[in-house]
Parts: structure tokens; sequence; C-alpha cells
């Protein structure tokens, strides 16, 4: 033990100062990293005491009470008291009023809630006594509680039933369960969720497919996962299946809509297991939620949650769905020991995402994809500034908010890295390596020093031209985009360019070729034409192609961006509408940004985020307050 944990320090050290060599600037900077990356395992964002204390299951016996948006239950914890020495248990919570705790002999357990501290809310103390076997928590959640989203009817679409989801990564598990809530500690649970009657329940689960009688439902998760991954929704849901084992979940407004749309997934389980080995979770289905819902998609095990943005009618927005599967092996199989090391989530899911989209669709297809990203992975570095420590890979946000490491570093730049891997060593053997590598790894975490050791040793070694192609510390633990970055080819996006030069040279709109263009190529024509654009233009481009309307979500909202750039004030009532009727972060921020940039357009968005902000999930709604009030933050 001592020698395994010693070898490692000696090889973080090594890493460590490789990559000072290649940096060869900044000495003093790169100390203070050195001393933090010797302890990087530690998970900064969890105050609970695992592994001193290791929890091996979790029951939980729950009820969901719309009338006073609380969940109010209790949370069982089973402990491994075969290497138990602990005197204490630690768990996180969030804004939780804790009633009682109890041991499985009934006796009660002294507790306590610790000062909340920034960021991680409470740790909850309890004094355990020898031989415990389960300490039983009696709590009740908040009326603010981070993860929840409780909707009103009028907010769905159905409009005759409340609705209630969860949204637990990245530390927000705590807000409605006492747990030890870090990526790296993983358990198995069970659950029973008492609702209204007529109402369905859904979790990251094995869920049912059809409402009970009384209201009462039982779950059971018997692959270990860790907090981040618990999930619950509670609606007027329905359930629709596609094949033998995938299958989509949704309003009864809005369910043969979202049928239709992933009528292809079940191909897609088969493509991503040809690709990565077996699906491990049994079922994989879909849930469609809400429009307040703050996120494209959420990885929760057996059961994405989904945006309905992506309802754009013509399957043009699968990839988000490809990237939520493609977690069921990066993510929720091979899991980030800390959220510093995020980018081993999200940059492997958006490489696989990938490859299931050029595996379905084709390599032009995917190449635009690749472009769209990049465009992404440099407006991300420009934002951060390009010498920025939050532009490395691996991240540092000991004492910070774990969301800050959201952004398209970890997406982008990710991706790139696993792709220049890829055309490095060539396809198959990569493909052969990722196998392996999800494979060795199941059902366990990882950081990021210990996947370099694995690429190491298991790709890298014995090719020194690989390895000076690749320069594997020039992405993880240096700035900006490096020089080797691959370029995607431009098949489909060269002849948009050539549409946008025709536009701005005088063409009418009419006459652009633009037929069979897929949602992509929209996305880089309305990105890449230089605004502002005159109003003629954009009355022009929108008489044409009825973008105002548009029911593609991804269109609008870069439209809408043009428009308020142009001031285009044709389009502003429905620029209203959009941001009062999606939830969606990702659309939110760039056209808050964009009103806020002139004192008419501040006006506007703070009269609109006055009507909206109950819409909004209380993640998303920190997050636009964070720029309409930028000293509050
Ligand atoms: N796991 C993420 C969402 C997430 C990350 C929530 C960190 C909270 C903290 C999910 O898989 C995701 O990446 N969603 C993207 C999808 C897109 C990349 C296709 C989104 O919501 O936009
Ligand atoms: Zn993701």
């Amino acid at each position: 033990m001592f020698m395994n944990r010693f070898l490692y320090c000696m090889l973080t050290s090594i890493i460590l100062w490789s990559a000072c060599q290649s940096n060869n600037s900044k000495d003093s900077k790169n100390q203070v990293l050195l001393k933090n990356e010797v302890d990087s395992t530690k998970d900064w964002h969890t105050q609970s005491n695992f592994p001193k204390v290791n929890l091996k299951h979790l029951s939980l016996d729950i009820s969901v009470d719309f009338d006073k948006k609380i969940i109010k239950g209790n949370a069982t914890w089973f402990l491994d008291t075969t290497a138990q020495n602990a005197k204490r248990l630690f768990l996180d919570t969030r804004d939780l009023q804790i009633d009682s705790v109890v041991f499985n002999d009934g006796t009660k357990a002294d507790f306590r809630l610790e000062n909340p501290v920034e960021f991680l809310g409470s740790a909850l103390r309890i004094d355990l006594k020898d031989h415990a076997k389960s300490v039983t928590i009696f709590y009740q959640t908040q009326k603010d509680a981070t993860a929840l989203q409780w909707l009103n009817p009028t907010q769905t679409f159905g409009k005759n039933a409340p609705f209630l989801y969860t949204q637990s990564e990245s530390i927000y598990a705590r807000s409605w369960i006492p747990c030890p809530d870090g990526p790296g500690i993983r358990f198995t649970y069970d659950a029973t969720v008492k609702v209204p009657t007529g109402l369905m329940v859904l979790m990251s689960a094995e869920n049912p497919q059809q409402k009970s009688q009384d209201g009462i439902y039982h779950f059971k998760m018997d692959q270990a996962i860790p907090a981040y991954l618990m999930a619950l929704a509670v609606g007027d849901i329905s359930f629709k299946s596609i094949d033998d084992r995938t299958g989509v979940y949704a309003e009864p407004a809005i369910i043969d809509k979202a049928y239709h749309e992933f009528e292809d997934v079940g191909k897609m389980v088969h493509t991503a297991e040809s690709l990565y080995g077996p699906y491990r979770w049994g079922r994989y289905d879909i849930l469609v939620l809400p429009s307040g819902f703050p996120l494209g998609g959420m990885e929760n095990p057996r059961l994405t949650f989904c945006t309905p943005t992506i309802l754009a009618g013509d399957k043009s927005l699968v990839n988000l769905i490809a990237h939520e599967l493609a977690h069921s092996w990066s993510g929720n199989l091979v899991t980030n020991a800390t959220w510093n090391d995020f980018w081993l989530n999200e940059g492997f899911t958006v490489y696989f995402e990938r490859r299931i989209m050029e595996a379905t669709y084709g390599k032009d297809y995917v190449d635009m994809l690749w472009e769209l990203g990049y465009q992404d992975l440099e407006a991300a570095v420009a934002d951060l500034g390009k010498d920025s420590k939050d532009t490395w890979l691996r991240l540092y946000l000991k004492d910070r908010d774990p969301d800050i490491g959201l952004t398209d570093i970890a997406y982008e730049k990710g991706s790139a890295f696993l792709h220049l891997v890829e055309l490095t060593v060539g396809r198959e053997i990569f493909d052969k390596f990722l196998n392996n590598y999800f494979s060795n790894h199941a059902f366990q975490t990882i950081n990021t020093a210990q996947f370099l050791d694995y690429l190491n040793k298991d790709l890298l070694d014995g090719h020194e031209d690989w390895k000076n192609q690749i320069k594997v510390n020039e992405w993880v633990y240096g700035p900006g985009i490096p020089d080797n970055c691959p370029q995607p080819d431009r098949v489909r996006f060269i002849k948009v360019e050539e549409q946008i030069k025709n536009f701005q040279n005088g063409m009418a709109a009419k006459l652009l070729k633009t037929t069979d263009w897929s949602t992509y190529e929209w996305m880089h024509f309305l990105r890449q034409i230089p605004y502002p654009i005159t109003i003629e233009k954009m009355k022009d481009l929108d008489e044409t192609f009825h973008l105002t309307q548009t029911g593609n979500d991804e269109i609008a909202d870069i439209w809408f961006l043009q428009a308020l750039r142009s001031n285009y004030t044709e389009a502003f009532p429905q620029i209203k509408y959009f941001l009062i009727n999606t939830g969606r972060e990702k659309f939110l921020e760039p056209l808050y940004k964009e009103l806020m940039k002139t004192p008419e357009g501040k006006k506007m968005a703070k009269e609109i985020y006055k009507i909206a902000k109950e819409n909004y999930h209380p993640l998303a709604q920190k997050d636009v307050e964070s720029i309409l009030f930028p000293k509050n933050t």
C-alpha cells in the first residue's frame, strides 16, 4: 500500500516535472501546482470521510409533497463493518433539515450539522457505535434545494399535473439525499417513493413502464454508481417502447413526437457496443423533460434525461443522445475520480459521441461536428484567457465552485486530444486501447495521473515517435490549444462559406444553394456571417428561411444572437418568448450576455428574467443572475 502511494507520488512528480520542462516558463506558478498535484487523488468537493467509513448500499424511503415542495423521508446507509474503525461518519448535505438518526438496533445516534462551507454545504457528523450495521437518517429537503425543480402544471406540456425532477451533477445530490457526494465514491441503492396517485415516478434504476395504482413505487439499482448519478423524476409521464431494451418516456402531449425523434436509438446502442464493448446497464431509456430542464442531456444510468429542445422533428439533434449514451461507458462505467478530472468524463464522451455519429451518418457529417466543436474551443480559450490554468485539461478547483470546470475545455480540448491520439497511433490500435480501458476500469474511478500512466503503459511506451507527436503534457498540463490540434476536413463547410460570400456580395437569399443543409450547415452559416448584418439582409434571410419561427432551437439561438447584434427588432418578441420558455443554460447564456451589452438590452433582459425566472431550474437561475447582476456573485 505504502509502496503504491510512494510510486504514485513519484510518478505524479515526474509527470509534473516534465510538464514544467515543456512549458519552461512561469516556474513559480508550476511550483504551486506541484504541491497541489501531489495531493491529486483528493476530492476537494466532498466533506464525507470515505474511505474511512465504507458505505455499501443506500436504502431510500421518501415521499414527494408537491404542496410544500419538499421531499421527506429517510435514507439508510449500510456500513461495511469489515474494515471499520472510524468513530464518526461524515456525509454531505446542503440545505437539508435533519430530524433524527437511528442505528439498525433502533437506538438513536448523536449527530450534528457542521457549519456550512462555501460551495460544499454542511457536513453531517454522526457518532458511530461499535458493530453498527446501518444508520437511518430522517430528513427533509428545503424549498430551494439546488438539485430540484418543482414545476406547476402550467410549466409542463400537458398543463394538468405538477412535475418534479432532479439534477445531481456535479455536487447537488447532497441537496436531496444525505450522502457521500464525490464522483469517486460508488454505492448500490434501492428506493421506495410515494407520490400523489396519477403520477409516474422514474429513477436512475430499474423503472416501471406504467403508473402504479397507489402512487407507491419501488426501485432497485444493483450496479454501484456515484451520487451525482442519483436521479428522480415525477410527473404525468407515459412510456413508448422503441425495441426490446430501449424506449422513451415523456408527457403524453409529446410522447409521439419524442418517439419519432428517437426511433433510431436502438440501433445507436448497437453501434456503440460494436465500438467499445457491451452495454452494461440493462435497459437504455430516455426521459424528455419539460422545457425548464437546464441542460441538453444528463446521463443518469439506465435513463438519460433530456431537453425537449432536441425534438426538432427531423432527428437532426440526436447527437445529444449519442453523447448521453456514450456516457454509459465514459463516466458511468469509468468515472472521473474528482471534478478536477472532469475531462475524463466529458472529453472521452464527446470523442465517443462523434464515433457513433460517424458510424451512423458518415465522415463528412461528423467533420462538421468537429469543426463546430473547434470553434467552441477557440471561444472558450478566448473567454478564459489563453494562458489561464482553467484551459489545462487537468483542473484545479480546490475552494472553487466545481461547475467552473463545465467549459468546452473538458469537452472540446479533451476530445480533440483523444482524436489526436487516434490519428497518431491509428484507429484500429486506438479502438483496441479504448475497449481495454473501459473493461479494465469498469465500475471504477480514475484520475488524470492514473489515466496518463495507463495510456503510457498500454499504448505509448516504446513509441518515442508517437510521444513526440502527441506531446501529452502540453495538452493536459498546459494552456490554450496546442499547435498539433487536429484540423477536421471541411468538405461541407467550404460549400457553406461559398454561400456566405455570395450573400455578402449581394446575392438574394432565395438564390443561395441551401437545399439539403443539415442543422450544422445552418449553424455554421449563421455563426460565420460577419455581423452586424443590415436590416434588409436580415429581413431577406428571415422571409426566405423563416428563421425567427424555426422549431430548431440550436438554429434559433444563433439567429437570435445575430438579431440582437444587428438590432433586427422584428425578432425581439420571439426572442422574449424563447427566453421565457426555454430553460437550457447553453441557450440562455449567450443571449443574456448579448443583451447586457447595451442599456436598452439590459432593461429588456431584466424585464424578461422577471417573468422567466420561475421557469428556470435553480442552477440556471444562478447562472443567469451572475450575468444580470454581476456584483451579487
Ligand atoms: N454530464 C453532462 C452535464 C453536466 C456536466 C451537468 C457537469 C452538470 C455538471 C452531460 O452529459 C452533457 O454534457 N450535456 C451536454 C450535452 C452536449 C454536450 C451534447 C449539454 O447539456 O449541453
Ligand atoms: Zn456529457
